[in-house]
């Protein structure tokens, strides 16, 4: 009976209670800090999970106190990387120029005093391509993670200068980030009452954020509109598609041409996704046989607490959090130091990725100045937008997807194969047992290669709007891992070539 100290990494920032051990009772956590609020550990943990990612936001979240002066930037305006950031390597690319880049803040119309902060990168092919946005996940980490480390325009080079991402996604999109929900990244509100709690308020917020940025940029409402996004992002992008799908309908504000959602490595169902976990971490060896039957054993009141959440809501989804939480526990105590978002690897000491270039960059007083945040720090995950978020992690978001699909809106489900976290199997299981018009056929559809420079990069499966995708050799974060499939395959995606028909040839 060893206490075992677990460091995970954030994006999805799983609720690992810090010292755990495998004799305690099963639904008792240990509670070694003396906090008799889960919320209270929960924040501690994501603090913990931070530090592993070498991250080390200066506050916990971005509320600041009443009255203090906003942010001089509340209307975008456009930035100019090259000259501000110095950028690298415009290598026989188009002039940098010639795209709009921007960053700023919009005011978030329902809210008491947020404002949202987001990056836009005009498409670096044409400015008729789809609009993009994009959802980084925690909850409570900043879209820039995604931005700097897996599909945005530049990289950080080791002098903090920027260089041309040869797979960003603007190449084909007009791509947005936005740090949210609010109190993450650069967003702010000078009213606690603003944080969120469940896909309710984060759909509104964005559905607001959206049509302000259509507002202000005209020309771009009437291009195709696509959600994408990874991690808990799998809560928000259907949530938020649904949301847009309902605005239009009733015709409540600028239509929003939406024409599909993309989740990569997402939590989505937790009933299906939970029971999973085990079978995953059997097939990739984690665990033994006889760790695989506790494990089994330890998910029949996880699933019925998941259940009674999304039945009653409330307590029952606080205390399936925590029961729930037991399973990922009995599996990261049989192979500690594995990184859990790519269990090829491991982790070193508490570090399992370094993502601080990011923060010093977004610090920089020249970024700062050139990004018009005024005194607004850089939250690069929060921990207190993930702890007021905990209630809603066990609600199933798969039920708002069928009006969706159904109604023609396409849907990408793709997932790096070495992810346990949110792992492909888990992933692939709700989507064929989703009730849709399509179920029949689209479980019974093939798996076929998905070619990348002709080689397989990834399986396939597609019956009409819906596509899920198996992506080789990658992790978590499959933008970072493959990047050049990554783009290929929004890139296809998108113009509904991503299907299940094998291409061969160049
Ligand atoms: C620009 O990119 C090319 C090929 O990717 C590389 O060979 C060259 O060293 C880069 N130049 C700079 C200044 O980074
Ligand atoms: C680039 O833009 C053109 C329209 O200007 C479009 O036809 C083409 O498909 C785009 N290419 C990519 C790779 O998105
Ligand atoms: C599937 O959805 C349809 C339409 O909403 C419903 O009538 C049917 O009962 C559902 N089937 C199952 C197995 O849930």
């Amino acid at each position: 009976m060893k206490a075992r100290t677990f460091t995970l990494p954030f994006l999805l920032m799983i609720f690992i209670s810090s010292h755990f051990s495998l004799s305690t009772s099963k639904r008792i956590l240990n509670d070694p800090y003396g906090f008799s609020s889960s919320a209270s550990l929960s924040s501690l943990n994501a603090k913990m999970l931070i530090s592993s990612f070498n991250l080390t936001p200066k506050y916990d979240v971005n509320v600041i106190p009443k009255g203090s002066p906003d942010a001089p930037r509340l209307v975008e305006s456009q930035i100019d990387f090259p000259t501000t950031f110095g950028v690298q390597n415009v290598s026989g690319g188009p002039s940098v120029q010639q795209f709009g880049h921007y960053a700023g803040y919009y005011s978030l119309p329902h809210s008491k005093s947020a404002k949202m902060f987001y990056f836009f990168f005009e498409s670096r092919n044409s400015s008729t391509d789809p609009v993009v946005i994009w959802l980084s996940g925690g909850p409570g980490c900043s879209s820039s993670v995604a931005m700097f480390y897996e599909n945005g325009p530049f990289k950080i080079s080791d002098d903090f200068s920027l260089s041309w991402n040869d797979f960003g996604w603007d190449k084909v999109s007009n791509l947005i980030y936005v740090d949210q929900p609010v109190g993450t990244g650069f967003s702010y509100t000078s009213d606690k009452s603003d944080l969120r709690h469940d896909e309710a308020g984060v759909s509104n917020d964005l559905y607001d954020f959206l049509q302000t940025f259509f507002k202000e940029h005209p020309k771009f409402a009437k291009n195709d509109f696509y959600i994408t996004g990874e991690s808990y992002a799998g809560h928000y992008i259907p949530a938020l598609a649904s949301r847009v799908h309902s605005g239009n309908k009733k015709k409540e504000g600028i239509p929003i041409n939406l024409k599909g959602f993309a989740i990569g490595n997402g939590l989505t169902n937790p009933e299906i996704q939970y029971a999973a976990y085990g079978d995953y971490a059997l097939q990739m060896k984690m665990i033994t046989e006889s760790d695989y039957e506790g494990i089994k054993q330890d998910y029949v009141e996880c699933q019925s607490l998941i259940k009674k959440c999304n039945l009653d809501g409330g307590l029952a989804c606080k205390s399936a959090f925590e029961v729930c939480d037991i399973i990922l526990n009995m599996i990261l105590a049989v192979k500690p130091g594995t990184n859990y978002y790519d269990v090829r690897k491991k982790c070193v000491g508490q570090l399992c990725y370094d993502f601080s270039k990011m923060e010093t960059f977004l610090n920089k007083e020249n970024v700062r100045k050139a990004l018009g945040v005024g005194d607004i720090e850089f939250v690069s995950c929060s921990s207190t937008v993930y702890d007021a978020m905990t209630k809603d992690w066990m609600i199933n978001l798969e039920v708002k997807i069928p009006d969706l699909v159904n109604d023609g809106m396409n849907l990408l489900i793709y997932a790096g194969e070495y992810d346990f976290i949110c792992n492909w199997l888990g992933n692939s299981r709700w989507v064929d047992q989703m009730n849709w018009s399509g179920q029949k056929d689209f479980k019974s559809a093939k798996n076929v290669r998905f070619l990348v420079d002709g080689k397989e990069a990834g399986l396939l499966k597609n019956y009409g709007p819906l596509t899920f995708l198996k992506v080789h050799d990658a992790g978590h974060m499959v933008p970072m891992d493959q990047p050049k499939a990554s783009l290929q395959m929004l890139m296809y995606w998108m113009q509904g070539k991503l299907s299940s028909t094998p291409r061969v040839g160049p």
